[in-house]
């Protein structure tokens, strides 16, 4: 049987729907928008794209939004300015650097000049931290994205097996630590794991995470298992990509998500949830 799609585009929609309703009662309170700070360093045309998305998700949320498109030449002093009048901002909720950053610039230098309490991207050691320690604050958008599209679909976590492809700060890491929250058994594999696929082959739930078009076959999922696609790769022919063979992935999985359509847009939904939760937090 092949496996029921997890419409990512559709499970993001009904998130920014209902961020959307809690800011219009905050409104109806005349209490004030939430507000979002992108910051955007550079012309890298993948950045450039992402943080469209995000500019436009908050408009339609009804949540306020500064931009700061910024050189390539920026130097590191004057982004730790921005981020430290951006930290006094009583109108700004959330902080968003959007990364990778120039060489030049120390990204997590960078990561923890942003207040924790407005550090919507949860990369925050304190954040981190408090993930680790099942006290979660706010979390980092993709893995809670993740995290609710697995919601969705209605398969337990404790029990199960979840393993991960990809040890990055970004995805793996946290993403390891929301699984295990949620009960769930976890295996990491990255760079330096000697067998990647006997591991996969295991596994009740795949994260795949490691930027590597393809990198996780088919043959490797287990009948019946939620994979989920991380991965947004450009090929040569300039269409997406994710990190699994979607077609034979679909073949033995009861649950996948699609590149585009899957993870991506939930990324976004929860960077406005994260800025919602920041502002109610701390702007009664
Ligand atoms: N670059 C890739 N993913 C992300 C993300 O979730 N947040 C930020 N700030 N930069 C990214």
């Amino acid at each position: 049987m092949p496996a029921q799609i997890i419409d990512g585009k559709k499970i993001a929609a009904e998130v920014r729907a209902d961020i959307k309703i809690k800011v219009d009662e905050r409104l109806a309170l005349n209490k004030r928008a939430p507000g979002l700070a992108v910051i955007l360093i550079g012309d890298n045309p993948a950045s450039q794209v992402y943080v469209s998305h995000k500019r436009k998700a908050c408009e339609e949320a009804g949540v306020y939004s500064i931009s700061y498109d910024l050189p390539a030449n920026t130097t590191q002093h004057e982004l730790l300015s921005i981020i430290d009048e951006l930290n006094n901002n009583t109108e700004i909720d959330g902080i968003l650097v959007q990364l990778p950053l120039p060489e030049h610039i120390d990204t997590q230098l960078v990561i923890e000049q942003i207040h924790p309490d407005k550090d919507v991207d949860g990369f925050h050691p304190e954040n981190i931290g408090k993930l680790t320690l099942r006290i979660p604050a706010l979390r980092p958008c993709t893995p809670y994205g993740v995290m609710h599209l697995l919601d969705t679909t209605g398969e337990a976590y404790k029990g199960r097996h979840a393993v991960i492809v990809g040890a990055s700060n970004i995805v793996g890491r946290p993403m390891t630590m929301e699984l295990l929250l949620a009960g769930a058994t976890v295996t990491v594999c990255h760079r330096f794991t000697a067998d990647t696929s006997a591991l996969v082959k295991q596994a009740d739930i795949v994260i795949a995470a490691a930027g590597k078009p393809g990198l996780v076959k088919g043959e490797w999922i287990k009948e019946g298992a939620t994979v989920i696609d991380v991965g947004i790769n450009r090929l040569e022919n300039g269409k997406l990509a994710g990190d699994v063979e979607f077609e034979a992935a679909a073949e033995r999985a009861k649950w996948i998500t699609p590149v585009p359509g899957g993870v991506g847009p939930m990324t976004v939904a929860m960077l406005l949830r994260n800025t919602l939760t920041a502002c109610n937090k701390h702007q009664l």
